[in-house]
Parts: structure tokens; C-alpha cells; sequence
């Protein structure tokens, strides 16, 4: 079981390939709290889970929608809290209707709203490494499920 992972990634694709085995092993009532700087790559690494759940579009930041939705595996509700200011707003856009046990919902700025999640996420700090396109991610499971998801992804990119 591994509680944190920390991952340098070294181009978008990279940071697609982390995204698609996260969504590969992603189960229902799954949410992936994204946080980190403006251009850090949290749209990237949405890409890559929804690429794992089946899903055939090419994600986009819901910058006006707020919300955007895919259909793969399962459905995913892909949230951009970018422009709101606290959590009670987040709620009024309909949060509570993502969070729910059958569907994954992955937020970026998800920081804007800490309160509004459940404790058992699986938490992605991303930041700009020192070159341009390195990219460090710290990965926190908020239990048991997202403990193992890590163990799983740290193995797969041994072997990869
Ligand atoms: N290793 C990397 N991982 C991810 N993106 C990278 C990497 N190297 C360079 N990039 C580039 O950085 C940009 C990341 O943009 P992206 O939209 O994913 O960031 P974001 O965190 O969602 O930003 P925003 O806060 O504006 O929504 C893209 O232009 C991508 O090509
Ligand atoms: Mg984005």
C-alpha cells in the first residue's frame, strides 16, 4: 500500500500515460482532487484518466460550463473550479450531483472547494519542475481503494 507517490513526468504524453493508468484502475465513486499553478497540467492528466475509462473525445477545460461530461466505462464529471470562490459556490453549480457512488468526478482547482470533498479522494498536487516541460506530481490517497491504486500505478510504471 502506498499513501503518497511522487512522480516527475517529462512531456504532456508522459503526463497522459500517468492519467491513463489511473483511469484504467478508476472504480465508481472515484474522485481525483487536481490541484496546481496555471499551465501545471491538470487538463493533461484529465485527459489521460478519461482516455483510461474508454472515453473517446479529447477532454478540454470546462473553463465556461464549469462542468463537463463524458460517457467511457463509466461516466465522468470533469469540474473546473477555476473561477469560483469558495465552496458554497462550488455547491450551487451542482457539485454534490458528481460526487455520487456510481460515477467518477475529477476537479481541478479543487483546492478553491477542499471542504465540499469527501476525505476518501485521491489527491494530485501538480507543479512546473525546473525545466520547461518537466512536471512533478504528488499523488495522496485518501484510503484504503487509492492506497493500492497508487501501489498499482508505481508497479505498472516499473514495468513500463
Ligand atoms: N510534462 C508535462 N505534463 C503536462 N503538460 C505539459 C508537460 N510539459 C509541457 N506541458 C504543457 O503544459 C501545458 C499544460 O496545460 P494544461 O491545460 O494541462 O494545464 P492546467 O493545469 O490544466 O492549466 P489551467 O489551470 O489553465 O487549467 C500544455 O500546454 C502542455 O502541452
Ligand atoms: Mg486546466
Amino acid at each position: 500500500m502506498t499513501a503518497s507517490l511522487e512522480i516527475v513526468s517529462r512531456s504532456p504524453e508522459e503526463t497522459q500515460d500517468i492519467g491513463r493508468l489511473l483511469g484504467a484502475s478508476a472504480a465508481p465513486g472515484d474522485v481525483f482532487l487536481l490541484t496546481g499553478p496555471l499551465g501545471a497540467g491538470k487538463t493533461c492528466l484529465t485527459q489521460g484518466i478519461a482516455w483510461g475509462l474508454g472515453v473517446k473525445e479529447h477532454a478540454r477545460s470546462p473553463t465556461f460550463v464549469l462542468i463537463a461530461r463524458y460517457s467511457g466505462r463509466l461516466t465522468i464529471h470533469h469540474v473546473d473550479l477555476f473561477r469560483i470562490e469558495d465552496a458554497a459556490q462550488a455547491l450551487d453549480l451542482g457539485l454534490e450531483d458528481c460526487l455520487n457512488d456510481e460515477d467518477v468526478c475529477i476537479v481541478e482547482w479543487a483546492d478553491r472547494a477542499t471542504e465540499a470533498f469527501p476525505r476518501q479522494s485521491l489527491r494530485i498536487d501538480m507543479e512546473h519542475g525546473q525545466e520547461g516541460q518537466t512536471r512533478r506530481m504528488k499523488l495522496s490517497a485518501g484510503g484504503g481503494r487509492h492506497a493500492r491504486l497508487l501501489s498499482d500505478l508505481a508497479a505498472r510504471r516499473k514495468g513500463a
